[in-house]
């Protein structure tokens, strides 16, 4: 089977693609800083799948460091790239952090790919590139034009398909499917791997699991008068491993020369807009939980709503997003009720 490196993959997407990956018989080789994520991931993937993945700690914003590993490790036939910081609001305060460690790592790794003849990238990618969508472009499709980034995380990913491009122009045996994420949530239903914030989370559903749980006093709901039905702000929420099938999908497309470009974008959604409320009371369902949330001022930055038009990856890939929210929800709180067990 072929020899899949993913780097990120001790973190929230990277562990669940790891099992999926490893579910569909790959070979995977993990690289992680444990910048944002810890070591026992790899033991939770062992639960899950029986196999502990081989796994290297190093920065892959060290040039040194990522050549030399690709100068030790032959054989690898594709790369999934989720080794990336991605706080919006951190990446505010400290654009440097994120254009340093996003960028370098990106360009460290693709000259890897180029200078040992690594064929096939999977990138990840955000709906963040698309900002706020005119009403007539929603569902948002990946012809919809590009917005200018609202952060520098933003930009960073912006940038990134952007290097992607040139470098597919300049070289002709490499290619490349960036995926585009509207909202990833939710855990593995094992509940052995999940999301792992560090410190006081900045998403929408560690915070509400926290809060549920007692971690926090009270989720505050940034937005209430909002152009939408209830006021608060619509994402497209997807569950974890919805996603993470998709790389694998992405994967078997460019190993079998399936692609019909050499870059190709896909959204990756549910096609489904959710409002923050609709989110709260789906967790409040499934978890019998009342949770205590206040209605505040909008969140600087966050754009009023966003979800995906499917069409193209249902079709193209062969992939749909499966869960609901209801299911994905409740993903979320078991791994909640273990992590705090
Ligand atoms: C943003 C980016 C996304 C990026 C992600 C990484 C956009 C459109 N999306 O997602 O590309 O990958 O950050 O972190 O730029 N909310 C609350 N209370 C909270 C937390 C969140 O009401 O305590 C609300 C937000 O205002 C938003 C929704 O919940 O309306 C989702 O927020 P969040 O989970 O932070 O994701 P995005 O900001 O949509």
């Amino acid at each position: 089977m072929p020899k899949i490196l993913v780097t990120g993959g001790t973190g929230y997407i990277g562990s669940h693609t790891v099992v999926e990956l490893i579910n569909k018989g790959y070979d995977v080789v993990i690289i992680d800083n444990l910048f944002n994520s810890t070591i026992n991931v790899l033991e939770g993937i062992k639960k899950i799948t029986g196999t502990k993945p081989e796994f290297h700690k190093f920065n892959l914003s060290n040039i040194i460091f990522t050549n030399n590993f690709f100068k030790d490790n032959k054989g690898i036939d594709a790369i999934i790239h989720f080794a990336a910081f991605k706080a919006v609001g951190e990446s505010v305060n400290n654009p440097l952090k994120y254009y340093g460690n996003n960028i370098m790592s990106l360009n460290n790794i693709m000259a890897g790919m180029k200078d040992y003849n690594i064929s096939n990238l999977v990138f990840s990618s955000s709906c963040t590139v698309y900002g706020q969508p005119e009403e007539k472009h929603l569902p948002v499709t990946e012809t919809a034009p590009l917005q200018k980034a609202n952060s520098p995380y933003g930009n960073t990913k912006q940038i990134a398909e952007d290097i992607i491009g040139d470098v597919l122009n300049a070289e002709n045996n490499l290619k490349c499917i960036a995926l585009r994420y509207f909202n990833p949530i939710g855990a593995h239903e094992s509940a052995e791997i999940g999301e792992l914030p560090i410190g006081t989370p900045s998403n929408l559903v560690p915070f509400i699991t926290q809060t549920a749980i007692g971690l926090r006093d009270e989720l505050s709901i940034f937005g209430k008068d909002y152009n939408t039905p209830d006021g608060t702000a619509i994402r497209d929420y997807i569950n974890v491993v919805d996603l993470a099938k998709a790389h694998v999908i992405a994967i078997e497309r460019l190993v079998n020369n399936k692609n019909k470009k050499s870059l190709e974008l896909f959204n990756l959604g549910t096609g489904k807009g959710v409002s923050v409320l609709e989110a709260v009371k789906s967790f409040e369902k499934v978890s019998g939980v009342n949770l205590n949330y206040k209605l505040v001022e909008r969140r600087p930055g966050d754009i009023e709503k966003v979800w995906a038009d499917t069409k193209f990856a249902n079709n193209e890939l062969g992939w749909k997003a499966e869960k609901t929210l209801d299911e994905t929800m409740l993903s979320a709180w078991k791994w909640e009720q273990k992590l705090r067990n």
